[in-house]
């Protein structure tokens, strides 16, 4: 194994990058490196970036910063910077400027090419930099080394067409293309025969999923899926409620493979907001989405996505969001603080709202939706589920997995339960985490 070169990846950013930087490892294992934990012994460190909000470029520029120690001590050390925020327009020189001790700059339609410029690296002195302004055709054979088994990262679909105007989204990630159906079952199936027991399907948007191929849509690849044979879950993220119709929910109410949970990004309740957001659906359209769902699937769970201050965001625009999240009853929100990303329509709008107000929108309603979530934790009391068990935490000595719904528990056992399904009587609940007792493996 010392004879090896060690590579590691750090990744920020959603799943779709969590899981392009599977691909980043498949490509370096062909290459013969291993994977590292431990920066001081990585012969490479590849930064797969994300520009989504301020801070999550904060913290790549300030990890790439407090490399140059390392890079100082270890010469031939590679430092490879990808991603989403490499691929802003304009960003890849100035970056070089600011970081000329950075070897490889690449951007996200150029991923698969990865082995080639690290060979070019390798016979160069000189910093690589390449960062495609436009999106390529789909690459199917790049092998992935996958690290979150029992759960595999499928893509159905790659790029954005909403231009939702506070996302920066569109312009790294480029137009919206669908893989063919006939890669993504056959790569489902393999996963499936592999022994992985829940497939997520991602795109940004993937209810627009086949709208580039002919007699194809989300509910028809979702009913194709879940007929696939054996004994798992399928998951999908993320959904828009433009797009988000009754096909696809009398498709998602047929299965029971199809795990109990959707995520539905409302973003804000007040349609004035909504409009300036370029989100096309109503408050009232969103509404008569989940409760079309919930007609069809009376204990679905649904997340969402919120943002606040958004640029003009009156008290009243922010209640409005406020009396949505309560009327709906999410099982769980990400709330976000608008960011404002250079080139989107909404950093040039008037009315920017100050930190102080946004953080304080924020606070309550992280606060409500803390209280919710203890609220339903206390509806599993004595309840046994099924638990699809994912990991185990080596701080509480535990396992760890999730409901069909998404709920996690924690659990204890000295047998080897990671990827099994397992029954769990719950003990004990919590704010968002359940604490159970195995009952039954399967
Ligand atoms: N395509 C997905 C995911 C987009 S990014 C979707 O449409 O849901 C995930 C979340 O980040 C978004 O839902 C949004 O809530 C948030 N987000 C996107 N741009 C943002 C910005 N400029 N500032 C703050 N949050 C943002
Ligand atoms: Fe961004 Fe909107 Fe596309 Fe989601 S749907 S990635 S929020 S532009
Ligand atoms: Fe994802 Fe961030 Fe890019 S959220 S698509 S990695 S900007």
């Amino acid at each position: 194994m010392e004879n090896y070169k060690k590579f590691k990846i750090i990744t920020y950013g959603c799943q779709m990058n969590v899981h392009e930087s599977e691909k980043i490892a498949g490509i370096l294992s062909e290459l013969n490196y291993v994977m590292t934990e431990d920066e001081k012994q990585a012969d490479i460190i590849v930064f797969n970036t994300c520009c989504i909000r301020e801070n999550a470029e904060d913290r790549a520029f300030g990890n790439v910063g407090a490399l140059k120690k390392l890079k100082k001590a270890n010469k031939n050390l590679i430092i490879a910077v990808g991603g989403c925020m490499t691929q802003q327009k304009g960003f890849a020189k100035s970056f070089h400027e600011s970081y000329p001790f950075v070897d490889i700059i690449f951007g996200t339609h150029n991923l698969d090419n990865f082995k080639l410029l690290l060979q070019k690296k390798l016979s160069s002195k000189k910093t690589i930099i390449e960062v495609l302004e436009k999106e390529g055709s789909i690459c199917e054979t790049t092998n992935k080394l996958r690290s979150s088994y029992p759960n595999a990262w499928v893509n159905i679909s790659y790029g954005c067409n909403n231009f939702c105007s506070y996302c920066i989204v569109p312009y790294v990630r480029g137009r919206e293309r669908s893989r063919k159906e006939v890669d993504i079952i056959n790569e489902c199936k393999s996963l499936i025969e592999d022994g992985y027991k829940e497939i997520t399907l991602l795109g940004q948007n993937v209810n627009s999923y086949g709208n580039d191929l002919e007699g194809v849509t989300f509910a028809s690849l979702i009913k194709k899926i879940s007929q696939i044979e054996g004994d798992f879950r399928l998951s999908f993220m993320t959904n828009h409620p433009k797009d988000f119709n009754e096909e696809l929910i009398k498709a998602l109410a047929k299965s029971d493979k199809i795990s109990k949970r959707v995520h539905l990004p409302v973003q804000a309740g007040s349609n004035r907001i909504l409009k300036l957001m370029n989100r096309k659906y109503t408050r009232e359209d969103y509404l008569s989405k989940v409760n079309l769902l919930r007609k069809y699937i009376p204990d679905i769970a649904i997340t969402t996505d919120i943002m606040v201050g958004f640029p003009t965001e009156t008290e009243e625009d922010f209640m409005d969001t406020f009396n949505l999240v309560k009327e709906v009853g999410f099982s769980g929100a990400f709330t976000f603080v608008y960011s404002r990303r250079k080139g989107t329509p909404a950093a040039e709008m008037d009315g920017q709202i100050p930190e102080d107000v946004s953080k304080n929108r924020i606070m309550a309603l992280i606060d409500y939706q803390n209280e919710f979530n203890r609220e339903e934790s206390k509806k599993y009391l004595n309840k046994t589920v099924e638990i699809l068990c994912e990991g185990y935490d080596d701080k509480k000595k535990m396992y760890l997995g999730r409901d069909t719904y998404g709920r996690m528990a924690y659990f204890s056992s000295d047998k080897e339960l990671i990827g099994r399904f397992v029954d769990v009587k719950i003990i004990k609940t919590g704010g968002i985490s359940l604490l159970g007792e195995v009952v039954k493996v399967k």
